[in-house]
């Protein structure tokens, strides 16, 4: 269940080793096209695509061999792939997407979009399977039900399969963060070479791309910020104050084309297994976006949970194989989905001020960011977690 990034690279997947799937998503296709959605790739996600074929990514993404920390109104290059021989990518998620659904029609693959699950069904028996509204079909409406051997709900953070899970065997680990990303996409070209992370008295901005003509930019914003109150004048104004400092630097500013408030949180659900149910990518956890790791995560589930089903099918499937090696997905998964939580929260919280934030805790952060930005250790560590923790890519 879950047509976006991890439901269809999981289909892709099963598709090459010839485990027969449908994949059953609420949306259609355009709308989560049109979605705007985070934009870097880690290394070992641009591995994951170009050893499924879809090698786009390589000739259309923007290779990144670092980033910029600025604090103090100055700015301090991360050198990401002289740390870490790692790279990132600059290669929007909406791409991603495109890249896979392309290829899910190219192969027949039997996706259908607007299709809504009402009801999970007998999740602990060996013939699980949903009841769903098939709007996108010629019929139009349709109730429909639908049996399996394994159900996937990659259904992402409002996800439908997690909500079956049983209150007492369900543990919920929840973060809650005081403040938001106001979202921006604009025409301009590029201000930095690289992405900026900004923290300043004002709070912090991201200085990001997407084109040679339009740009994403954010700037943390109250989670109840109302987007459409602000004007570009007033939009720029803010971000401008937050990127200032002794070197001059300004942004290339251009009309604002889009404006949203991005909320966002920590949370992982475990376990990740219920019967023949297995949660993938945001429906198993959410991350707060200042480490860029929400999708790379997701993917990078995916890769797992394939390889465990394909032993699983090979063992025999249905009603000869261990369920219990079902539980090899959230064993291998965890230490992952935790390593980028805590990088994550790390992140957000050295690079946003908090609205009760006394001065000491203000003047602490700089000195963090200072100690991280003067120390080849400090450094590196940054740059492990930012490209990821996977094999390297060599060109
Ligand atoms: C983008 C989003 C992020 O959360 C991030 O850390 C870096 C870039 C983006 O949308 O470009």
């Amino acid at each position: 269940m879950g047509g976006g990034p991890a439901g269809l690279l999981l289909s892709h997947l099963l598709h090459t080793s010839g485990i027969e799937h449908v994949v059953l998503e609420s949306r259609t296709r355009d709308e989560i096209y049109r979605t705007t959605r985070a934009g870097i790739l880690e290394a070992s996600s641009v591995s994951t695509l170009v050893d499924a074929g879809l090698d786009r990514v390589l000739r259309e993404g923007d290779r990144h061999d670092g980033i910029a920390l600025r604090f103090d109104g100055e700015s301090h290059r991360i050198d990401l792939h002289g740390l870490t021989g790692r790279a990132v990518w600059l290669y929007p998620q909406t791409e991603v997407f495109t890249d896979l659904a392309d290829r899910r029609a190219a192969d027949g693959g039997d996706v259908r979009w607007q299709a809504e699950v009402t009801e999970v069904l007998d999740l602990g028996t060996d013939h699980p399977g949903v009841r769903w509204t098939d709007a996108g079909g010629a019929a139009g409406g349709t109730e429909r039900e639908l049996r399996c051997d394994v159900l996937v709900g990659a259904d992402g953070s409002h996800s439908t399969c997690r909500h079956t899970l049983p209150e007492s065997l369900r543990r919920h680990y929840v973060h809650e963060y005081p403040y938001a990303w106001f979202g921006v996409i604009v025409e301009a070209p590029r201000s930095a070479p690289e992405l900026v992370y900004t923290a300043s008295e004002h709070g912090f901005a991201l200085i990001s791309q997407r084109t040679e003509t339009h740009q994403r930019l954010y700037f943390q914003c109250d989670p109840d910020e109302d987007p459409s109150g602000w004007d570009d004048e007033r939009i720029w104004g803010e971000l401008q104050r937050r990127v200032a400092g002794g070197d001059g630097f300004r942004l290339v500013e251009g009309p604002v084309e889009e404006r949203s408030v991005l909320r966002f949180r920590s949370s992982v659900v475990e376990p990740v297994r219920h019967g023949r149910m297995l949660l993938a990518g945001d429906a198993a956890h959410t991350v707060p976006p200042t480490g860029a790791k929400g999708l790379n995560l997701a993917l990078a589930d995916v890769v797992v949970l394939h390889d465990v089903l394909t032993t699983w099918f090979a063992r025999g499937g249905n009603g000869r194989a261990d369920d219990d090696l079902l539980d090899e997905y959230g064993r291998r998964v965890s230490e992952r989905v935790w390593r980028a939580q805590h990088f994550s929260a790390w992140m957000s919280r050295m690079l946003h001020s908090h609205p009760a934030e006394s001065g000491f805790e203000a003047r602490r952060r700089v000195a963090e960011l200072r100690t991280l930005v003067d120390s080849e250790a400090g450094r590196r560590f940054l740059a492990e977690g930012y490209t990821g923790w996977g094999p390297i890519i060599t060109e």
